[in-house]
């Protein structure tokens, strides 16, 4: 059986209203799930999304020795009770980019670490070389064996030192900050990637007996200190920065009035900037954002945009695709730099079969001409954003869409089509047979 949504479209009309409330952030949370193993003690993380993505990364705690538990709504203890394996699950990890969050906190743990290259998304490239370099710089012997890396830190311990990240990678980030706490002496990390999700991940650490400073600068320092103790403390997922902001060009795109709670609209300035530059009319709470009176305004009438993907605070990549939805209703042509991933605009073509006018010059550029009016089609999610891109599209499309292989749409958005039918959305899940 293969699961599938079909989404009858709502033909560009503005119909959809209500609240919609935004979960806990995929990319914080896989992160948080790695941190545990640098703890002597349970720890209790809450507000967990029930995505495919954090099932992966609690089947690869449990195959390293980890308890890990349901303890109550959106609630998960976990606990090394001993040292954990030093193997990341090769079957998993080539499921799970953010497998590779593991490498550090296990490499500092056990003074060695085992894995392969990880899977995931097919957005592009995907290197590890920023990983390998940092815990070179850190004193460990990197081998590549067989498509195994095997790592070892020099007598079973890795040494604080410096480090310049040539690229600001996120997950690059967090890792060498994890490998940090349990290295012996300093840790400088230079040129760092500033998401929030970073921060408040230092934040929880710190609270636990970690020593880290400047996360969320450019540079952060960690003087090693040891297993952690949680204590009672728990971990709180803070809210999804991606969803919210999808929500959120969802609404613009055909919402009469929605209000999008749990969000932290701070975390998402350059697309509610974008936006409201393009027209939409938005009201900013502290953890909320709502779109008003949008159905007054015809999405002919929103201005086309230049948009050009960033590290943090600069415009998201995982929110292009979405966003290049936007641009195909909207009067003008938009330009879009694609920056941070080569492979980020293959879902173009999709878009095109449905009637967007989209040409992508190279792999990183695209220009978007507006308003085009999309047909329903049948397609096939290429990635968590990309799919949720064409759900958007299919929403706004005349007649009836069909999205196969929903696991990648499943990969990073909690029940998504029960979310939408509650706004008014008409979606339903269906199986195929084989
Ligand atoms: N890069 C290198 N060498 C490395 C690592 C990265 O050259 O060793 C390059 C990449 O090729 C890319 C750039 O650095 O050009 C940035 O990649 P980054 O490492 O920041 O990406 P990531 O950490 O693998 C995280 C998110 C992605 C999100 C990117 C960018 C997680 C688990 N994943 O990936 O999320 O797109 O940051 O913001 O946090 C998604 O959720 O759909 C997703 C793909």
């Amino acid at each position: 059986m293969r699961e599938i949504f079909r989404i009858k479209g709502s033909g560009g009309k503005k119909s959809l209203s209500g609240v919609i409330e935004v979960n806990g952030a995929k990319n914080a949370v896989l992160q948080a799930f790695a941190s545990t193993i640098l703890f002597k003690d349970k720890v209790v993380i809450k507000n967990v999304p029930e995505i495919e993505d954090v099932k992966r990364m609690v089947d690869l705690l449990r195959t390293m020795g980890g308890e890990v538990e349901k303890v109550g709504n959106r609630t998960y203890s976990v606990c090394f009770k001993k040292k954990p394996g030093s193997e990341i699950s090769e079957d998993i990890s080539k499921k799970l980019r953010a497998s590779i969050v593991l490498t550090g906190p296990l490499l500092a743990r056990n003074g060695e670490v085992f894995f392969p290259h990880p899977g995931g998304c097919v957005i592009g490239a995907r290197p590890i070389d920023l990983f390998v370099d940092g815990f070179s710089k850190l004193g460990a012997k990197v081998n590549f064996n067989k498509g195994k890396y095997e790592i070892f830190a020099d007598n079973g311990k890795l040494r604080g030192s410096e480090i310049f990240m040539k690229n600001q990678s996120v997950t690059g980030t967090q890792t060498l900050m994890m490998a940090g706490v349990l290295a012996k002496g300093k840790t400088v990390i230079k040129n760092v990637a500033l998401e929030p999700e970073t921060k408040h991940l230092a934040d929880f650490l710190n609270s636990c007996g970690a020593k880290i400073k400047g996360a969320g600068t450019s540079t952060i320092e960690v003087v090693g200190t040891g297993l952690l103790s949680a204590n009672g403390k728990f971990y709180n997922t803070p809210p999804d920065r991606i969803e919210a902001g999808s929500f959120l060009i969802l609404g613009a795109l055909c919402a009469k009035n929605l209000l999008i709670k749990n969000c932290d609209p701070t975390w998402i300035e350059s697309l509610i900037n974008e936006l409201s530059a393009s027209g939409l009319k938005m009201k900013i709470g502290k953890s909320s954002i709502k779109i008003i009176d949008n159905d007054r305004i015809p999405n002919k009438i929103f201005k086309s945009a230049n948009i050009k993907t960033h590290e943090y605070p600069g415009f998201p990549t995982d929110l292009q695709a979405p966003m290049v939805v936007f641009l195909t209703q909207v009067s003008g042509e938009s330009f879009i730099f694609e920056t941070i991933f080569e492979g980020r605009l293959n879902y173009a073509e999709e878009l095109k079969r449905m009637g967007a006018d989209i040409r992508v010059w190279d792999p990183h550029r695209a220009t978007v001409k507006g308003p085009t009016c999309f047909r329903g089609r049948e397609m096939e999610s290429p990635d968590i954003r990309a799919g949720l891109a064409f759900l958007l599209a299919a929403i706004i499309a005349e007649g009836e869409s069909i999205i196969h292989n929903v696991y990648y749409i499943d990969r990073g958005y909690e029940k998504i089509e029960e979310r939408l039918r509650d706004i008014g959305v008409d979606i339903k899940r269906d199986n195929l047979k084989d």
